[in-house]
């Protein structure tokens, strides 16, 4: 009785991976850019059409690639991601059913950054295993560049955005030179100190020699954000200037556009399946 339910539901999971495939290519498929700063949740856009009202969650089979390596699986209760995004990874069971497949990916790291692709698999009964390119996605993650000014005497309050930020380095308005202000797991000095539960860094009593660049840099040595600091008299409000810089977008979207749909057109059989 079950394994018929579970033919039935794979049919129609069979119905919509078609459906998609014919009907929604030539705007579905698309690739979208998607942009975040480090330590941020961000939504990879994924949807399908339901063939008729809601299918279980658990019928579909929902891949998401980051081209050549899956990255996140799932069907049913059976959930698998890749290492290195350790449980970052989501896709709301909740709303798989109603269409959305799209992927959270939590506290984002500049690493992420990358081309991704959802697939539905799909059990035909001739064909065996196929999958369905649903949605292609170019994500773009940035550090968090800003400008801040403080009077002498106060403190600058230093975001680290996510527990994966490592190290804090400053380079002084004169010199060239990146000196080390702090790392995790390291002590804290008279002048710097760590919040003991959250992601900030004070740096007590501003002198004007501490002028210059701040960055938080990730294990990896990539910058999560970047502060100006002046330290001038003349600063009326503990922020008197803080903008967010406009960062160039990705437009390497352009190239893969093409090559996108000539994949989504083919639709082959699925080597490398790792939930079983
Ligand atoms: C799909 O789900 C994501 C994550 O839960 C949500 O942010 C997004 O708004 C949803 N999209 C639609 C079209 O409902
Ligand atoms: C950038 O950093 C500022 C200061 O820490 C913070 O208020 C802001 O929310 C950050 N922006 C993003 C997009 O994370
Ligand atoms: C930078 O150099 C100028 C003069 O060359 C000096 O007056 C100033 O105090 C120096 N600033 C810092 C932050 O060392």
């Amino acid at each position: 009785m079950k394994t018929r339910l579970r033919l039935f539901i794979y049919l129609q999971c069979f119905l919509i991976g078609g459906l998609v495939d014919s009907s929604a290519l030539p705007s579905g498929v698309r690739p979208i850019s998607v942009t975040s700063k480090a330590g941020s949740r961000v939504v990879l856009p994924c949807s399908w059409k339901p063939h008729r009202a809601e299918v279980s969650p658990s019928a579909c089979h929902v891949q998401w690639v980051s081209p050549p390596f899956t990255v996140f699986e799932q069907r049913s209760e059976d959930k698998w991601q890749a290492k290195e995004f350790d449980g970052r990874l989501e896709v709301p069971e909740e709303t798989l059913g109603s269409g959305n497949c799209s992927l959270i990916i939590k506290d984002v790291q500049i690493r992420d950054t990358g081309s991704y692709e959802s697939f539905m698999v799909v059990d035909g009964a001739r064909s065996g295993k196929t999958r369905v390119l649903l949605q292609s996605v170019r994500l773009s993650v940035t550090d968090n560049k800003s400008w801040v000014s403080h009077p002498p005497g106060q403190d600058l309050v230093l975001d680290l955005h996510t527990s994966h930020s490592f190290t804090v380095v400053f380079q002084s308005r004169n010199s060239s030179a990146w000196l080390d202000v702090w790392s995790r797991g390291g002590k804290n000095s008279e002048r710097v100190e760590k919040h003991p539960l959250h992601e900030q860094l004070t740096i007590k009593t501003l002198k004007s020699s501490d002028e210059g660049t701040y960055k938080v840099l990730d294990e990896n040595g990539y910058a999560v954000s970047t502060v100006q600091l002046s330290v001038t008299e003349n600063s009326p409000t503990l922020r008197a200037h803080q903008k967010q810089e406009n960062l160039p977008k990705g437009d390497a979207a352009k190239s893969s556009c093409s090559v996108l749909l000539i994949v989504s057109l083919f639709v082959w059989s699925l080597q490398t399946l790792h939930l079983h």
